[in-house]
C-alpha cells in the first residue's frame, strides 16, 4: 500500500490527535487502562500544544499520509543536552506495512543534515512490539527509569546510512 512522508503543517493536528487515540488505545489501555488514556491523549494533543509542537523551531515533525489521510507521524525535538524522538505513532490497521520505518528513516535524513548524530526515545517496557521496533533499528538500551518501567534508548548514526 502507498503513502508518503511529508513535514506536517498545523493543519494536520485534528488527524494527528486522531492517530494518537487510535494507537494509544490499542497500545496503552491493555496496559494503563482507557481512562488514563483518554486523559493522557486530551492533555498531550490539545490545540495549542499541538500547534506549538508541530511549528516548533527546533523540531522535526513529520506526518504518513495514504489516499489523503494521515496514518501516522513522528516528532523528533532537538536539544542542546539531548536529542530525542518524542512521538512515533501510526494507526493500528496501518501498522506493519513500514510506516513507522519510513518515519523513522525521514527523521533520521533531518537529523544527519543537521549534523547530529546522536538520539535517544524513551519507551514503556511493556510496550513489546515498539521495544523490539526499536532495537531492531538500530537502538540500544542506554538506562531505564522508574524500576524499569520506562526504558531509555539510544541510537549512533553513522555516515554510511
Ligand atoms: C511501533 C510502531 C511505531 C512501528 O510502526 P509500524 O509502521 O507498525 O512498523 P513497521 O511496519 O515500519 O515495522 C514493523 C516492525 O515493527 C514490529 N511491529 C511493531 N508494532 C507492530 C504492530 N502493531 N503490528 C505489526 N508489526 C509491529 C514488527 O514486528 C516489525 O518488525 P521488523 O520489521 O523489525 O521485523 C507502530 O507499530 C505503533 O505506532 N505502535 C503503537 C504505538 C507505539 O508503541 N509507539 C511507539 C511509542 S514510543
Amino acid at each position: 500500500m502507498q503513502f508518503h512522508v511529508r513535514r506536517a503543517v498545523p493543519a494536520d493536528h485534528e488527524a494527528i490527535t486522531e492517530v494518537a487515540f487510535a494507537a494509544w488505545i490499542e497500545s496503552y489501555a491493555p496496559i494503563f487502562g482507557l481512562e488514563y488514556v483518554e486523559k493522557n491523549v486530551a492533555e498531550t494533543y490539545t490545540l495549542s500544544r499541538s500547534l506549538a509542537d508541530i511549528t516548533h523551531k527546533d523540531g522535526c515533525y513529520l506526518v504518513a499520509i495514504a489516499d489523503g489521510v494521515v496514518v501516522g507521524f513522528s516528532w523528533i525535538i532537538v536539544r542542546w543536552r539531548e536529542t530525542e524522538l518524542m512521538r512515533l505513532y501510526v494507526t493500528p490497521h496501518w501498522q506493519g506495512q513500514k510506516v513507522g520505518t519510513a518515519l523513522l528513516e525521514a527523521g533520521e535524513q533531518f537529523l544527519r543534515k543537521n549534523g547530529i548524530s546522536h538520539y535517544i526515545v524513551h519507551v514503556h517496557s511493556r510496550a513489546r512490539d515498539a521495544v523490539n521496533f526499536y532495537k531492531r533499528r538500530g537502538f540500544a538500551l542506554r538506562h531505564m527509569l522508574r524500576l524499569g518501567e520506562n526504558l531509555c534508548f539510544e541510537k549512533w548514526l553513522t555516515d554510511d546510512e
